[in-house]
């Protein structure tokens, strides 16, 4: 469980330390005050990314030099660790106070799942968009994917400039020398993709059955791009494709372009489905992930359910199936515009007024 949190010169903190956080947490404030950034520094703690912007440098206080974030952490066994992540000139990483220099070795000290209102995009949004989402869960439950992809995409981007450059004289030499790597790193991805989606497809029809109260037809549909879940059909490929590589300037197949589709009554919900539906379908995408991750251990790994002012669009009985799912997480962290109707589910939670950068306990229920 995330015992406290401290955060210094982050988005609009200028210094803020919680020392007893909750199993569930609540955090009230109006519009702009501070609570998806509380929400982002406890994501970034997990993941040393944002889940808003890709840009490390607009999580500084705007005039800071940089900013600085720790957290206690304390395992099922009562056994705490302290981590902090500091990013000034440099990036600074400790667990327990030992300096660590690979990302690889600090995150997923525990896990988060966030939900947001920017999660419909995720169905009806462009490809990119879900390639994250998949990258992100498939990393949270399988440790050695991130440096796969990672080794992927260095390779690709390699090929990549090599194209470019094939305008002005002979590249292929170096263009193929990426070649045999892509095809092996790719096809495992591919198979790593494939194998999720699968698997997340299973859990959203048993959601949507749980939350609605209907069976319906519900799949995801991953189009797998043309001999890309094979080494040797992945090589040939190259070999049929790579005069018009070149032509494009870019690796024109590969799984930096897979997409999939949410499928519902027969009906794709990107191009058919109703604004509830994509909702729907994206809300039991992140629950679907989240109770994967509760399958995967991952050295104990805790589940941290970011709860970013979704439930004010949900009716009452999708709200109570939410929160009820909700109880496989190990720690919630809610935000709300104005006080949440107290479902069970909310009682004997911390509560917590935001307030322009400050945070203060409100004792007692909303
Ligand atoms: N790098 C930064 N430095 C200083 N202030 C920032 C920085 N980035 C964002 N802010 C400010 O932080 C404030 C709070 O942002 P946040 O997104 O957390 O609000 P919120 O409470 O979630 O609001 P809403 O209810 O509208 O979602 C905004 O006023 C924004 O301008
Ligand atoms: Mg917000």
């Amino acid at each position: 469980m995330i015992r406290g949190i401290y955060l210094r010169n982050f988005r609009n903190y200028g210094e803020l330390h919680l020392k007893t956080l909750g199993k569930i947490n609540i955090f009230i404030g109006r519009n702009g005050h501070g609570k998806t950034n509380l929400l982002e520094g406890l994501f970034f703690l997990s993941l040393l990314r944002s889940f808003r912007t890709s840009q490390i440098d607009d999580l500084r206080k705007i005039g800071t030099g940089g900013f600085y974030l720790g957290s206690e952490i304390i395992s099922e066994s009562g056994i705490s660790k302290y981590i902090e992540a500091e990013y000034y000139d440099r990036r600074n990483l400790k667990i327990d106070k030992n300096p660590v220099s690979r990302a690889s070795e600090f995150i997923h000290n525990f896990r988060t799942v966030v939900f947001s209102p920017h999660d419909i995009l995720i169905v009806s949004g462009s490809s990119s968009i879900r390639r994250k989402f998949l990258d992100m869960h498939i990393s949270s439950v399988i440790p050695e994917y991130m440096p796969l992809l990672q080794e992927y995409l260095v390779a690709l981007q390699k090929r990549n400039a090599y194209l470019r450059m094939g305008q002005g004289r002979d590249t292929s030499k170096e263009v193929r020398a990426f070649e045999p790597i892509l095809a092996d790193k790719g096809s495992s991805i591919v198979k790593f993709r494939s194998e999720s989606l699968f698997k997340i497809s299973g859990h959203i029809s048993m959601l949507i059955h749980e939350i609605t109260g209907t069976r319906r037809n519900f799949s995801l549909k991953y189009s797998i791009q043309k001999g890309t879940g094979n080494r040797e059909e992945y090589l040939s490929r190259f070999d049929q494709e790579r005069s018009r590589d070149f032509s494009r300037q870019y690796s024109t197949f590969g799984p930096h372009l897979d997409d999939f589709e949410f499928i519902y009554d027969d009906k794709s919900l990107k191009s058919h489905g109703s604004t509830g539906q994509c909702r729907l379908a994206s809300l039991c995408l992140k629950l679907a992930s989240m109770r994967i991750m509760g399958e995967f251990g991952m050295n104990g790994s805790e589940i941290v359910a970011l709860v970013d002012d979704v439930t004010g669009e949900l009716d009452i009985g999708t709200k109570k199936a939410f929160y009820s799912v909700l109880k496989n997480a190990n720690q919630v962290f809610f935000t709300f515009t104005e006080k949440p109707f107290m479902d069970d589910f909310l009682k004997g939670s911390k509560i917590f007024e935001v307030a322009d950068g400050q945070v203060v306990e409100i004792k007692g229920d909303v």
